[in-house]
């Protein structure tokens, strides 16, 4: 078990959860209540993956802020990269539109998503996702919390009754063996739901919309800040292949479902996608 945080740290933590509230805040309006009517939608890695003007735009908000606020901090974000170490051991993760394909269509479930990682260790984490009016913060230790209500995982179902959230690789290839695991599971469990933001679904998990979430492939911001949110709630990450949940591959899940699920999804071949 972790020591407890210091005076000193505690401070560090409030001042980069503010940060990241003011950032997410910022983005929010920018994007959304302030949607633009015309969009101008490229591709990216492949012809699914897709990047608009505010995917950038919002980026670029949140890095001013963060730039403003922490200038000694390194910042990794999905359109701009990696600003190069800083001195200070911190480094943001910013996915700046999570869910790129839900905003090209207007669709609910997209998600600004900042997470502040102290010395390797996630620890401060926002998610807002403003379709649904709702903004989700934990720092590490807990608790984690959604618009000023602490967050709790549901009670833990049997794998016949569980509800699993995945998402899709943007590889037309790697989505077809995703696609035949996922046939294979969606017999043996409850139902299978494809929200289209990663940050959001290991919220859910966190909020007990869903039971459990897993998937391939992610980036570091897909998955740095959700993770912080869902372990303060008290799920349990790993990744597919048994070992540390990494951005390659995640599994989320209430504590007592995480092993029965982790094992059933290795059988039908969740971990060689
Ligand atoms: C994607 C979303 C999606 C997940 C993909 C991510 P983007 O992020 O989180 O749910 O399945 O793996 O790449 O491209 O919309 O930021
Ligand atoms: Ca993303
Ligand atoms: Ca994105």
């Amino acid at each position: 078990m972790s020591a407890a945080p210091t005076a000193a740290e505690q401070r560090l933590h409030e001042n980069l959860l503010a940060v990241a509230l003011e950032a997410a805040a910022g983005a929010v309006d920018l994007i959304h209540t302030n949607r633009p009517i015309e969009l101008s939608v490229e591709a990216k890695s492949s012809a699914t993956d897709h990047v608009t003007q505010m995917d950038r735009a919002s980026e670029s908000l949140i890095r001013s802020i963060i730039e403003r606020r922490r200038p000694d901090d390194r910042i990794v974000g999905e359109e701009e990269g990696d600003s190069g170490s800083g001195d200070s051991g911190i480094t943001w993760y910013v996915d700046p539109i999570d869910g790129t394909t839900n905003y090209v269509y207007d669709h609910p479930g997209y998600a600004v998503s900042i997470a502040a990682v102290v010395d390797g260790i996630g620890t401060v984490g926002v998610v807002a996702d403003p379709t649904h009016g709702r903004t989700y913060h934990a720092v590490r230790g807990g608790p984690a919390s959604c618009d000023g209500r602490p967050l709790r995982l549901g009670p833990p179902p049997s794998i016949a009754g569980a509800l699993v959230a995945t998402g899709f690789s943007y590889d037309a290839e790697r989505r077809g063996r995703q696609g035949e695991v996922v046939a294979r599971l969606l017999p043996r469990v409850r139902d299978i739901r494809r929200m289209g933001a990663a940050a959001v679904d290991l919220c859910s998990v966190a909020a007990g919309r869903v039971d459990a979430y897993f998937e391939a492939g992610l980036s570091a911001w897909d998955l740095a800040a959700g993770s912080v949110i869902a372990e303060a709630a008290g799920a349990r990450l790993g990744a597919l292949d048994g070992g540390p949940a990494r951005p390659g591959s995640v599994l989320v899940a209430h504590p007592e479902l995480f092993d029965p699920l982790l094992d059933l999804l290795q059988e039908l071949g969740a971990a060689d996608v």
